[in-house]
């Protein structure tokens, strides 16, 4: 039989990992709070990823040591909280961040991350991916969404302009506007999956693009 971890504030059989993350993350049904939120029409619905997706999501993302993973519109931050156990497991230690607008969500993502210490880890901020500043897309090495195509094409423009050079996002069961083709390196009909190149800053073609050459004076 495998070992008992005790991680955070819960023991986990490393084994019985999906089980766990079940019994903490229970379907929607047992939560009707979010209903209750006032939103727009254009804001998607919660549904949740299926915990049994985790461990390959995780290895879509192709997480690694110090990353700093973002769920936009994170539902009750069991993708944060998955990836994070997981890694941990796996030996590499990274944080992430959940994106989401609906304050009861909000809370209720926040009580889980609580119930399994993970505070340190793992923050819930109350964003609106749609109209708020998405600046701190920078510090994120994976980011992954299950939005519609409608808001990924909204959002697309942002995480182009902002999230560095090498980062990894992945679509669950949608995808990106085609002016992303240049970065998808998976299709499927459940994941979609990119990654941002920026021109190689090293080359000096690159470099001089643009620019008149500046006279050299002693
Ligand atoms: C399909 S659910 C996915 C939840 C979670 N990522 C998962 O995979 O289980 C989409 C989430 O995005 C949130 N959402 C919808 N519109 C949003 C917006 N404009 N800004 C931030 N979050 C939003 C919803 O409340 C919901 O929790």
């Amino acid at each position: 039989m495998a070992e008992l971890v005790t991680m955070n504030r819960v023991t986990i059989d490393p084994t019985r990992i999906l089980e766990h993350l079940e019994e903490i993350f229970p379907d929607r049904e047992k939560f009707q709070g979010w209903k209750k939120d006032k939103i727009n029409s254009e804001d998607i619905p919660w549904i949740q990823t299926s915990i049994r997706k985790i461990p390959e999501i995780v290895n879509m993302l192709e997480i690694k040591h110090g990353n700093k993973l973002l769920d936009m519109g994170c539902g009750d931050g069991r993708i944060l909280v998955g990836s994070v156990i997981l890694a941990d497991l796996a030996g590499y230690r990274i944080k992430a961040v959940g994106y989401e607008k609906r304050p009861s969500l909000v809370q209720y993502a926040r009580e889980k991350v609580r119930v399994v210490g993970l505070e340190d880890r793992i923050r819930i901020e109350q964003v609106d991916i749609l109209h708020d500043d998405l600046k701190e897309l920078r510090k994120f090495h994976r980011v992954y969404m299950y939005l519609y195509d409608d808001t990924n094409s909204a959002v697309a423009p942002n995480l182009e302009m902002y999230l560095p050079n090498g980062a990894i996002v992945l679509s669950m069961d949608y995808t990106m506007p085609r002016s992303w083709e240049k970065y998808r390196v998976l299709s499927r009909s459940d994941y979609n999956k990119f990654v941002i190149k920026r021109p190689d800053l090293q080359d000096p073609l690159t470099l001089l693009r643009g620019h008149s050459p500046r006279k050299i004076t002693e």
